[in-house]
């Protein structure tokens, strides 16, 4: 499998209701390399942008409210189709349909307050990463681990 890398966002409610060590904890023992991490409160315009393919949806304006309304934790994940598996591990957009065991199965009651973001496409997850990430601000590493995991 090709090595890839993906953009996940932590959202508001997760430091809120402090179980951000929990969601990160599961990220690493699935198995993927942080390789960028950032705690900030996304500007709107910012927001905006990273959801902008929902633009005129009926929830839009609720959804950019809530990514807004507090910090959020934006992250570069790595690993072997990191954007299939980390889409994977955070389970079905509505909250009805989440699987427990999956993050948002086990963690959202409420669609519109799932908790975790995931790029859903090699192009989305390079938009944004360009979006949330300059360059230099990932970090490429390796410490061998990965041919147990
Ligand atoms: P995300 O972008 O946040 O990772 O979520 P996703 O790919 O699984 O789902 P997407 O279709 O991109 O929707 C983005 C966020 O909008 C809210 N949503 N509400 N009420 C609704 O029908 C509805 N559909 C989507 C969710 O909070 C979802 O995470
Ligand atoms: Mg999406």
């Amino acid at each position: 499998m090709a090595t890839e890398r993906t953009f996940t966002m932590l959202k508001p409610g997760v430091l809120s209701r402090r179980i951000s060590g929990e969601i990160i904890s599961r990220l690493e023992r699935k198995g993927f390399d942080i390789v960028a991490a950032k705690l900030m409160r996304a500007p709107r315009v910012l927001a905006e942008a990273h959801y902008a393919e929902h633009r005129g949806k009926p929830f839009y304006e609720g959804l950019v409210d809530y990514i807004t309304s507090g910090p959020i934790v934006a992250m570069v994940l790595e690993g072997d189709a990191a954007i299939s598996m980390l889409r994977r591990l955070c389970g079905s957009t509505k909250a009805e349909e989440a699987a427990p065991g999956t993050i948002r199965g086990d963690y959202a009651m409420h669609t519109g307050l799932n908790i975790i973001h995931a790029s859903d496409s090699a192009e989305s997850a390079e938009r944004e990463i360009g979006l949330f990430f300059s360059p230099e601000e990932i970090v490429d590493w390796r410490d061998g681990n990965d041919s147990w995991i």
